[in-house]
């Protein structure tokens, strides 16, 4: 299959309600439903009551926070080009033989789509693959004024996610490549000269096809941790953009994990601040629009241009593994929480 980009995250929280406020006045995402009065329904969309539903554009939304005895991440959505791409993918899964589960109609209108399936890939991550997303135009209300573009967002998806995984297999790999159809984009072993982690740490780093977007996966090891490490998203407007970190320094009461800088491969700015629900994102702006042809893997010898310094918890604690060796992800946990159906 081609995966194509980043289409929406859920997560879950005990903190579900938070996101409320912070979400849309610190970052501005928007909290409107635009699906009622709508002409393509026959019935009311299926939402879960209790779960906060954001969004970065007019897509119904882009980011869910359902709410939760723990934090961690419920699933990620690939979005898919088309309904055959999407027929083709599962006719792929079934000669590959990677279990997979069809969502029923309502289930994928939940998410916001026209069809869903989904796997788990081999760290017990959920990911979904779906096609079609439903929107409304001018539709996207942002939470907090001033906003004078909005999220990046569109075809080219929300951005990227990053997991920590324990062991970086062999198995990873193949599912980010062999399965979900994604092209490499950056990564490696560093090898730390001065201090590091006491090692080699690895990071794989993958792009969705013919995305703009440099990457979209990414797998980063670390010996004992697993979960959703941080969410990118992007800003189209500097302004934006910068209003979001002096509100992150002065109103949020989350903090900002680290400083604004220029990263080096991808030379977007970016800083990082904690969310309601422990995992971090990380809000960009003016990132690299990728060219799939042109493309040629390299490596720069040193992650950032400027700034980016670390001022809060870059390795949150709520990724270790517990006692039992069981991830803080819940590995059985089903196509729910749906409420309403
Ligand atoms: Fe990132």
């Amino acid at each position: 299959m081609e995966v194509r980009a980043l289409g929406y995250v859920g997560v879950r929280s005990p903190n579900a309600e938070k996101w409320r406020t912070w979400g849309a006045e610190i970052m501005g995402f928007g909290m409107n439903d635009p699906t009622p009065a709508t002409s393509a329904l026959t019935q009311a969309a299926p939402v879960d009551g209790d779960a906060v539903y954001l969004r970065m554009d007019d897509r119904k939304w882009r980011l869910a926070v359902y709410p939760g005895k723990k934090d961690e991440i419920a699933f990620v959505g690939w979005e898919l080009t088309d309904r055959l791409a999407f027929r083709d993918a599962l006719r792929e899964l079934d000669e590959k033989g990677v279990k997979y589960e069809v969502a029923t109609e309502l289930e994928a209108l939940e998410r916001g789509v026209q069809g869903m399936a989904w796997m788990r890939d081999p760290a017990g991550f959920r990911h979904e693959i779906f096609w079609s997303g439903y929107y409304l135009e001018d539709s996207f209300e942002p939470g907090r004024r001033p906003m004078k573009k909005g999220f990046r967002c569109g075809a080219e998806g929300i951005g990227h996610v990053v997991f920590m995984v324990s062991e970086f297999t062999q198995e990873l790999d193949d599912f980010a490549t062999g399965v979900l159809g994604m092209r490499l984009y950056a990564g490696g072993v560093s090898i730390p000269l001065t201090g590091g982690d006491g090692g080699r740490v690895r990071t794989e780093m993958y792009r969705g096809r013919r995305n703009l977007r440099s990457h979209n996966l990414v797998y980063m090891e670390k010996k004992g941790y697993h979960g959703l490490h941080h969410l990118f998203i992007e800003y189209d407007d500097l302004d934006d953009w910068g209003r979001t970190y002096d509100l992150v320094k002065h109103k949020s009461e989350f903090p900002l994990i680290m400083t604004m800088g220029r990263h080096q491969a991808d030379t977007f700015l970016s800083f990082y601040a904690q969310t309601p629900s422990s995992f971090v994102c990380e809000i960009a702006w003016g990132s690299k629009q990728m060219d799939d042809e042109a493309f040629v893997q390299d490596r720069p010898l040193h992650s950032f241009v400027w700034g980016l310094d670390m001022v809060g918890p870059v390795i949150m604690d709520y990724l270790k593994v517990d006692e039992t060796g069981q991830a803080a992800d819940s590995f059985g946990s089903d196509l729910r929480p749906i409420a309403a159906e």
